[in-house]
């Protein structure tokens, strides 16, 4: 069963018990009256904390709201702060149908007449004995949109949808916002997205609702479609509607152009911590002086597909606190341009490159930047120079990421770089469409005894796979494998160097709640005392 099914049953038991709540959650949340509940066991802030692990394991949250009234009002909120998520077409529709009934009498009516030259007519329900809108954290417009589709689909037959779909679309998610804006007390994260390119999303007047986005922390936007009139109108209105957003994301099509908006949101927002920009075309000097403002807070920056020139840098360059910096595919790098970051006053602990083989002079001087203070590097590029440039400059990287990686013929080079490093952490990513994995040759021998966590999410030919582990002389501590194509034989080889070199303690395996009932594996979790990483925390490894 889902959330909402939950919800609904919780409902229906609850107004049967008909009464009792603690004041330990606020009673808003609550319609009615309350009266005494049995003293809880441990304090709401202990039960909060044990749930929100519970959460992280699937649907376990959900059996525990039938406990009794007081873990229920425990759990609602943390259900109903991301209720969007991993939902099924069916319970999309109850979702929202929950929803609609939390609106306001005046609200619902006014829906309900927008909708009727459409011949929709609203299932009448009771109102919930909830605020589940109060509960709302982290909102995305298209996952509101597919939500509303679903629910639409299922009033309604399919002909008469397609004539006018996007438009019953954007009136009931117009009304739906206006609900989430006036209850939520608490929306951290808000997303711009589409699903429907061709409807615009509510007006601007339906955002500056209060509390609305007041209290909002994160800030996302991504469209790859030509951006739309109310979009561009709430960019703009950002700046008077929050002032403590941490984390802006921020990606448009390359010929969008809203520099001015973004740097007034960037200049506005006190705390910025990180910052995330992608597809930007000319006149980028703008936003990155903005950003130059926020140097005293400012800890992460990534760019990818930005045309960056040296007043960029430049700017760029004050940012003290600086610690994590991501370039990829970005344009206008050239070393003049870029040789002005060599001054700059940050101290990087973390870089992420993604580069062209035609600009690695450009990659090697970036790597003199991160110097000695780098520990954790991601890149794209292994060829001599870099190669060198690492060793040389970066001696203290101790966490290497290949990600998307191409192996052409600098297979050799592995063992050079990794030794020289007395490398750590080594993770390799190689996109499955990429078929030149085949060409992979890391060998066993290419990873230095210092190594303890290797992680794999790139094919490997089952031989590739066998020679690695039957090479291998890395007192590993931690082995990750994360490929779609891992089968029986895989387990064999993994199981044996486990048993054979005694230093693994953790392993994950993608898809291993299949495998997890094999005859080696549960000898390894009981004779060797491995712990078996469970899938849904594979990610946070
Ligand atoms: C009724 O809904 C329409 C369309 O969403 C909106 O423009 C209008 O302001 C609403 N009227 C009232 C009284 O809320
Ligand atoms: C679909 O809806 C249209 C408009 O309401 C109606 O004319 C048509 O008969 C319906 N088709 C079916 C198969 O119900
Ligand atoms: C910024 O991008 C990174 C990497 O793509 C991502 O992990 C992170 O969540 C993004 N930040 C925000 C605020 O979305
Ligand atoms: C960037 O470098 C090119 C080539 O050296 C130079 O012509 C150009 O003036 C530089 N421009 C900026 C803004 O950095
Ligand atoms: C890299 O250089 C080659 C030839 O020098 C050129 O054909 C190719 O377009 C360049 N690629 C990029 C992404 O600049």
């Amino acid at each position: 069963m889902s959330s909402s099914t939950y919800c609904f049953l919780v409902q229906f038991i609850l107004n049967f018990v008909g009464s009792a709540a603690t004041n330990t959650v606020d009673n808003n949340l609550l319609y009615g009256k309350h009266s005494n509940v049995p003293t809880p066991y441990l304090p709401t802030e202990c039960m909060l904390e044990i749930f929100k692990h519970v959460q992280t394991q699937g649907s376990g949250l959900y059996s525990c709201l039938l406990v009794n009234r007081y873990w229920c009002k425990n759990i609602i909120p943390l259900l109903w702060s991301r209720p969007f998520e991993g939902l099924s077409t069916e319970n999309r529709h109850k979702l929202i149908h929950t929803y609609l009934a939390c609106l306001d009498r005046e609200d619902y009516l006014n829906l309900s007449s927008s909708l009727q030259p459409y011949n929709i007519e609203i299932p009448k329900a009771r109102q919930p004995l909830f605020n589940y809108p109060m509960c709302l954290k982290e909102f995305s417009y298209k996952q509101l949109e597919i939500a509303v589709h679903s629910t639409i689909h299922i009033w309604c037959n399919r002909t008469f949808i397609y004539h006018h779909k996007q438009n019953q679309i954007l009136l009931i998610s117009t009304a739906l916002c206006k609900l989430f804006m006036r209850r939520s007390i608490s929306l951290k994260s808000f997303m711009i997205d589409k699903y429907f390119s061709h409807s615009d999303i509510p007006q601007i007047s339906t955002f500056i609702e209060k509390p609305g986005l007041s209290h909002l922390t994160k800030f996302r936007i991504d469209f790859n479609k030509p951006m739309t009139t109310n979009t561009i109108r709430l960019l703009g209105n950002l700046p008077n509607l929050c002032s403590n957003i941490r984390c802006l994301d921020i990606k448009f099509p390359i010929f969008e152009h809203n520099h001015k908006a973004i740097s007034r949101i960037i200049s506005t927002q006190k705390r910025l911590n990180e910052f995330n920009l992608s597809g930007v075309k000319l006149g980028s000097e703008r936003i990155f002086s903005s950003l130059q403002s926020r140097h005293e807070t400012l800890n992460i920056v990534r760019l990818e597909n930005v045309y960056i020139t040296e007043a960029c840098f430049n700017a760029l360059a004050l940012c003290e606190n600086l610690k994590d910096l991501s370039l990829r595919y970005c344009r206008g790098l050239n070393i003049e341009n870029t040789s002005v970051l060599l001054k700059s006053k940050f101290s990087l602990k973390k870089l992420r490159l993604g580069f062209s083989p035609n600009s690695s002079d450009v990659a090697g001087l970036i790597l003199q930047v991160g110097g000695i203070s780098l520990k954790e590097l991601e890149i794209d590029l292994i060829n001599p120079i870099i190669v060198e440039t690492i060793l040389d400059y970066c001696p203290n990287v101790k966490e290497i990421k290949l990600a998307n990686y191409f192996p052409h013929d600098n297979n050799h080079l592995f063992y050079h770089l990794f030794y020289g490093l007395s490398l750590e952490n080594l993770e390799i990513f190689i996109n499955s469409k990429n078929l030149d994995y085949e060409d992979m040759k890391l060998t066993g021998q290419d990873l230095p005894p210092t190594l303890k966590y290797l992680k794999l999410s790139c094919g490997f030919t089952f031989d590739q796979f066998k020679e690695l582990f039957k090479t291998c002389n890395a007192l590993l501590e931690t082995i990750i494998i994360d490929y779609i194509d891992l089968n029986y034989d895989h387990i064999k080889v993994i199981t044996k160097f486990i048993k054979d070199k005694k230093t693994v303690k953790t392993l994950g395996i993608v898809g291993m709640d299949d495998i997890m009932t094999s005859q080696e594996i549960r000898e390894l979790k009981s004779r060797y005392e491995i712990f078996i990483i469970p899938s849904y925390e594979l990610k946070h490894w």
